[in-house]
Parts: C-alpha cells; sequence; structure tokens
C-alpha cells in the first residue's frame, strides 16, 4: 500500500525499546514523527538517530511525539544506542520499534508485502527503501511523507520547518512560500476571497500579482522564541 498525504496513518501493535505500544493510543491526541532505518548498525542511520535526539526538545516544545523504527529486534537497538551515544554524543530519547517481522515497514508501503525471512540475514540495501519520515497530524492524518536515499542523510531541520508550516496552516487561511522560516511573511490562502480577505486584513495585503498576496505571519512569535 501507498501512503499519501490525507491518509490516517495506519494503526499497529509493536514492541519498542520503551515497551509495546499501540500506535494512535501512543500519538494520542499529539503530532507524531514516525522515522525508519533499514538495519542498525548502519552508519548514515548512526548521525540521523543521534541528531534527532539532540534536537528532541524542538519536536517537544511544539508538541510533537517522535519515534524510530529499525528493522532488527529491539535487543540490537539497546546495544546500538549505546553505540550512538559514545559516537554522537546523544543516545536515542525516544522510542525505537523493533521491526523484524517487516510488519509496520510492509503496512507502511516501505517493503514489499512478500518480504520474509530471518531480518538478520537482509543487507541495510535489501531495506533501503525502509528510510521514509511520516508526519502524522492530531487527525492521525499523513501531512508529510519524505522518502531519502541510503547514502544522504535526512534534513531534520528541515521536518521541524515543515512540522512549523503545518501548525500554522491548520490554524489560519494562509500558506508559507518557498523557503519560508517561522516569522517570515506567508501567503493568504488561495480559498480565501478577495473580500474575506480584507475583513481579516483590514491593513491590506502586498500583491506582485492579483493571486499572490503577502501578509505578515498571523501570532508571529517574537524572532528566535522557537526553531531550530
Ligand atoms: C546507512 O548508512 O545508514 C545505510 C547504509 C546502507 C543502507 C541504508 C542505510
Amino acid at each position: 500500500m501507498t501512503l499519501t498525504i490525507g491518509d490516517t496513518a495506519p494503526d499497529f501493535e509493536a514492541e519498542t525499546t520503551e515497551g509495546t505500544i499501540r500506535f494512535h493510543d501512543w500519538l494520542g491526541d499529539s503530532w507524531g514523527v514516525l522515522f525508519s532505518h533499514p538495519r542498525d548498525f548502519t552508519p548514515v542511520c548512526t548521525t540521523e538517530l543521534g541528531y534527532m535526539a539532540s534536537i528532541k526538545p524542538e519536536f517537544d516544545s511544539r508538541g510533537v511525539k517522535i519515534i524510530g523504527l529499525s528493522v532488527d529486534p529491539i535487543d540490537n537497538h539497546e546495544q546500538w544506542s549505546r553505540d550512538i551515544a559514545e559516537t554522537q554524543g546523544t543516545a536515542p530519547n525516544y522510542p525505537m520499534i523493533g521491526d523484524p517481522e517487516f510488519k509496520v515497514s510492509k503496512l507502511y508501503g516501505m517493503l514489499a508485502e512478500d518480504v520474509s525471512g530471518d531480518p538478520t540475514e537482509r543487507t541495510p540495501a535489501d531495506n533501503q527503501t525502509v528510510r521514509n519520515v511520516f508526519v502524522i497530524g492530531p487527525d492521525k492524518k499523513i501531512k508529510l511523507v519524505l522518502v531519502y536515499p541510503m547514502t544522504t542523510g535526512r534534513n531534520f531541520d528541515e521536518v521541524l520547518r515543515v512540522i512549523d508550516s503545518l501548525q500554522l496552516t491548520a490554524n489560519h487561511k494562509v500558506a508559507t512560500p518557498a523557503q519560508w522560516q517561522q516569522g517570515d511573511d506567508v501567503i493568504i490562502a488561495g480559498s480565501v476571497s478577495d473580500d474575506q480577505a480584507r475583513e481579516m486584513y483590514p491593513d491590506g495585503w502586498e500583491s506582485p500579482r492579483p493571486y499572490i498576496r503577502i501578509v505578515p505571519q498571523p501570532d508571529r512569535q517574537p524572532a528566535g522564541s522557537r526553531g531550530a
């Protein structure tokens, strides 16, 4: 199954480094980020897991729960965590799903349905499609899917930036332009007519073309108060 924006994130039960979870119950009313890894003890993923641990406070402050997944069993995750702490300076401080039966990887469309066998006999390259980032909203709908190649470490600051945009645009009828960062100007959503926009923005808007209506970010936070 290919999952895309707007689909309900499939629910599942899984063993994690912090105990058994039922995914939707674990998410509760929070936003969530599920990020996946093809095997434990892989170099690029080692750096990613350490970096995610170092910026977890940024996710916490946005009300976002983070959870990793790797195809190995959780015993291997425990040993890998020690390597991550020693080499990256921060051990994973979030749950890591063990997926040795490929259940979640298949449910989320990252491995083919016919994959089977001993997970420890599969190479990282065999599982190279298990390198996704899913951002999930409090409504359990998928808001973002990123798929990375095995040789490119993920930019998790970009994930935070998208979450800032998603949370802003969930609450205001605006969209965010290219390279937008928290506090930058935004675009009035296309669903808002000019008459409605005049009521919402009595001071007007900047309009280089009639279809581009630029206004300051609503509820703009003071500079430096949020963001990685
Ligand atoms: C890694 O370095 O994390 C990696 C290596 C091979 C396949 C997938 C990931």
